[in-house]
């Protein structure tokens, strides 16, 4: 695989233009070049000298510095179970003038596997001045709370905990706030936010490709109610935006006929394994 060299400051300055972020596709390569610091042997992986290739964290700040485009930084506990070398690289993309710092706690090697662990995030908390950001497996408000007093992290950031379940932040705003749940949210409100999310898909990819990738997402949206696995086999069998979007309609329209509000969240049994790594 060939990779040009990362131009970062276009990436900073297409941040600035756009307020959007980087990861969302526009500069890979500024993305690669950060993944690197994180990633020993990601370079490697790369044909030609690696260094030519991917961007030091001081080259990165120093190219989007002009620009007033803060750099973040996101990483992974290590490399490998044995090589859990986040805070000695924290520390570094620190002085190199990182602005903050987001940890998901697995290493590279785990992938998803497994549970995330806290212990990392903690060390990288104590030893960093700039904020921190705890990362990996938060999908309740409980478990969003023990993660903050376990970490000591700035912020957290919700992963694949959202998917089909936006609400889930303003979930945890308001159980840190007043340690008290929300109600969960309307059906109605739901069934909206579904039909908006899908209409913006649709509008993203166009109707071929859109009608099949939203299937998924429809998916984790109706996961857990009743009735869902049948109406997803079904809703896997329809090909256009109009039958899709209408089947959703009706499956949340014939669930608001017997219940104002979605069921109570699931609790989560990942989460309490997890937690048991953490007492
Ligand atoms: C569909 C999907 C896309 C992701 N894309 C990115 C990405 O572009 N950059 C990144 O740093 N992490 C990405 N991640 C990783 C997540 O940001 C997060 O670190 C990981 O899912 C663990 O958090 P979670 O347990 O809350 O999901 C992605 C994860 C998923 C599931």
């Amino acid at each position: 695989m060939h990779v040009a060299p990362p131009d970062v400051s276009r990436g900073a300055k297409t941040v600035k233009d756009h307020g959007i972020c980087a990861a969302a596709g526009l500069e890979q390569r500024l993305v690669l070049g950060l993944a690197d610091l994180a990633t020993p042997g990601l370079a490697a992986d790369c044909s030609g000298p690696p260094r030519q290739q991917v961007a030091a964290p001081e080259a990165v700040v120093a190219a989007a510095a002009p620009h007033g485009v803060p750099v973040t930084l996101k990483m992974r506990t290590g490399w490998a179970d044995q090589a859990k070398n986040a805070p000695s690289i924290a520390l570094g993309a620190e002085a190199a003038g990182v602005q903050m710092l987001t940890v998901h706690g697995r290493t590279r090697e785990q992938g998803y596997k497994g549970v995330a662990e806290y212990d990392t995030i903690a060390a990288v908390k104590a030893a960093l001045r700039i904020p921190v950001v705890a990362n990996g497996d938060i999908d309740s408000p409980e478990k969003a709370l023990q993660v903050l007093k376990y970490t000591g992290a700035d912020a957290l950031m919700v992963g694949r905990a959202a998917q089909g379940r936006p609400w889930i932040f303003r979930e945890i705003v308001h159980f840190l706030a007043t340690g008290e749940h929300l109600a969960p949210p309307l059906v109605a409100e739901v069934k909206r936010a579904l039909l908006a999310h899908l209409q913006d898909h649709y509008g993203l990819y166009g109707e071929l490709t859109g009608v099949r990738s939203a299937r998924k997402h429809i998916a984790w949206y109706v996961r857990d109610l009743p009735g869902g696995d049948v109406f997803r086999d079904h809703m896997n069998t329809l090909e256009t935006a109009d039958l899709q979007s209408r089947a959703v309609a009706d499956f949340f329209e014939e669930m608001a006929s017997h219940t104002e509000r979605m069921p109570q969240a699931f609790s989560g049994t990942r989460t309490e394994l997890a937690l048991e790594t953490m007492e």
